[in-house]
């Protein structure tokens, strides 16, 4: 799955931008990827709740909003009660993941978990099994462009491992760097969906980049099923 991240998008033609990745087809991106950051949490700020309402009326590709907030307990089921598809807090910021993932399910929408870079997976095993989605940081939050982090492929490889034996059933996302150079080897490390900001919204054509990065990583996470000599699990549907 690819959520393109409007982070890298033109702010005045937010619209338009979004169609770019709504058509039909493989140029159609799965999800849309949403950066709120309160200046706080992050040393950077962005978008909030009215502006994410309006999203939600521009197409039918579910939201993905990461919120790089403080007191995500208070501001995160807001999104989730507006009809975010997906709302990821930090696990960094959180003060009771587990009570606050059951308010976001319970205002209708996933709960997904992030940790920053240096954030130990381990730590947040049992926090896991209440959530829907995992993302891991491959960058310090904050900003859109910077380099992937290739140190944190071993927190995915340990989360796919965790899915795949069945102790967490959730989706590995990732966020931060992925482009046509790093997708290959986090696709190959379990990445389930995959974040891409400048890679579509730099492109000419956002929607051929979303087609061509989905392609790409497609073909590298086939190479980790044949490397397992089992055949890929069945393809865990963003909508259901
Ligand atoms: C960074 C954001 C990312 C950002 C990724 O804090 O969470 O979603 O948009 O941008 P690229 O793909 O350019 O690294
Ligand atoms: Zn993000």
């Amino acid at each position: 799955m690819i959520a393109p991240s409007i982070l890298s998008a033109d702010f005045a033609r937010l619209g338009e931008e979004i169609t770019s990745i709504a058509g039909e087809g493989d140029n159609r991106a799965d999800w849309v990827h949403v950066d709120v950051m309160d200046g706080h949490f992050v040393p950077n700020l962005t978008i909030g709740l009215p502006v994410v309402r309006s999203l939600l009326t521009t197409s039918d590709v579910p939201l993905d909003c990461h919120l790089m907030i403080e007191d995500p307990d208070r501001w995160a089921p807001g999104y989730a009660e507006s009809g975010a598809y997906n709302v990821t807090v930090h696990a960094e910021a959180a003060r009771d993941p587990i009570m606050l993932a059951k308010n976001l399910r319970a205002a209708g929408s996933r709960a997904g978990l992030s940790i920053k870079p240096k954030t130990p997976l381990d730590d947040y095993v049992e926090v896991l099994k209440h959530y829907d989605t995992l993302l891991v940081m491959s960058v310090e939050p904050g900003f859109g462009g910077q380099s992937f982090i290739p140190e944190v492929l071993d927190k995915v490889r340990a989360a796919r491992r965790l899915v795949d034996t069945g102790h967490l059933t959730l989706l590995v996302e990732i966020d931060g760097g992925i482009n046509n150079d790093t997708i290959e080897q986090a696709a190959e490390a379990g990445v389930d969906c995959f974040v891409a900001g400048t890679a579509v919204y730099g492109a000419e054509d956002p929607g051929k980049a979303v087609a061509a990065l989905r392609d790409q990583a497609a073909s590298a996470s086939g190479c980790r099923h044949a490397h397992r000599g089992g055949t890929a699990p069945g393809a865990q549907d963003g909508h259901g």
